[in-house]
């Protein structure tokens, strides 16, 4: 079983990226043979700094290697490093009926909020559509925005294998599940164009300082808290902190007794141990940048022979060969 999934250099990584993405992704790599690539070619639609972008690549690169994907099990890549992926976008673009991109929601909501929007960000699909289908993919982990898209995927897979004959595999979407949702510091689902997020890998100073000012009701310590599971400080410590320890602070703000300065700082110092291997990790791999270049080479030599083959096949079935 081949699971493959994309994510554009577009930030930093913060809480929300990595519960919702990076960590299920992480796990999926012990159950088949997973593809993770950095969607570069996707990011042109909407970054258009060229030192950002480099940047940007690295930084998902060393995030992704110091939360632990093992390039032993997954093979890791750049999408432009298999160029092959543009041909084939091409050739499923002359099977996709404009109305099927029309209809696509994050396309409609970028033209909805005015934001200038290029030909690449209507046909963001169609690459998408390649991206998964070159490689065979059977399992596509994505967020519920990404679930239309893998939709397209499969309808232009659908339409090709109808019009040249059996050539692709149909994927199938898998859908992170509602609880992956994490909340930002102000409450609202956590997100870098909300300005809420807890970084990764940031400073500590102010990491710190954005944590104790993450913002509490009046109520004093010693009042019970029957609803101290609609805690935000609780819910982040959830994530960050063992089972008995998270369920301990609940106790107490629940019966009373239990501030929410101590709350916050104990949140601090869990999220902070939490993420304080792979912070080594990252270092590491910041200082030993050949061996992470080398980590991608590979992994796009390995993507790109089973892209060549996928592609042959396609171009064959269509007349190209
Ligand atoms: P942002 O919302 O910060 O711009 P992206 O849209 O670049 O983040 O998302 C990158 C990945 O992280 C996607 O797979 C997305 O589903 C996931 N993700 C982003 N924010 C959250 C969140 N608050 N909770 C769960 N998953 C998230
Ligand atoms: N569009 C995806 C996102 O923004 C990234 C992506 C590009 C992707 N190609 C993909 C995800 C192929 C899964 C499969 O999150």
């Amino acid at each position: 079983m081949r699971i493959l999934s994309g994510i554009q250099p577009s930030g930093t990584l913060h809480l929300g990226n990595y519960f919702g993405m990076m960590q299920p992704a992480i796990a999926l790599q012990e159950k088949g043979e997973a593809f993770y690539f950095i969607a570069d070619y996707h990011s042109m639609t909407s970054l258009f700094d060229a030192e950002q972008r480099r940047r940007n690549t690295l930084d998902v690169a060393l995030d992704f290697l110091a939360c632990g994907l093992d390039p032993k099990k997954a093979v890791f890549f750049r999408q432009s490093d298999v160029p092959e992926v543009t041909e084939l976008a091409w050739i499923l673009s002359t099977l996709t009926p404009m109305s099927l991109l029309e209809k696509c929601t994050s396309y409609k909501d970028k033209v909805a909020k005015g934001i200038p929007v290029n030909h690449g960000l209507f046909a963001y699909p169609v690459l998408m559509a390649a991206d998964i289908l070159i490689y065979d993919s059977h399992i596509v982990p994505v967020g519920q925005d990404q679930k239309q898209h893998v939709e397209v995927t499969r309808d232009i897979a659908i339409k090709f294998n109808e019009a040249y004959g059996e050539t692709f595999v149909i994927p199938e979407p898998q859908i992170r599940g509602e609880t992956a949702k994490v909340p930002g510091l102000d409450g609202e689902k956590m997100s870098k164009s909300y300005g809420n997020t807890l970084e990764i890998f940031g400073e500590e100073k102010p990491l710190r300082k954005k944590v104790m000012g993450i913002l509490m009701d009046s109520r004093t310590p010693v009042e019970p808290k029957p609803d101290a599971d609609k805690n935000l400080a609780l819910q982040l410590l959830k994530l960050v902190a063992p089972a008995e320890v998270s369920a301990d602070y609940e106790n107490r703000l629940r019966a009373g007794g239990l501030g929410y300065g101590d709350l916050k700082k104990g949140l601090f110092e869990h999220y902070w141990n939490h993420f304080a291997e792979a912070r080594k990790k990252r270092a590491e791999l910041a200082a030993h940048l050949d061996y992470v270049n080398g980590v991608m080479a590979d992994g796009a030599t390995k993507a790109r022979t089973l892209a060549q083959t996928v592609l042959k096949r396609a171009r064959k079935a269509s007349g190209l060969e």
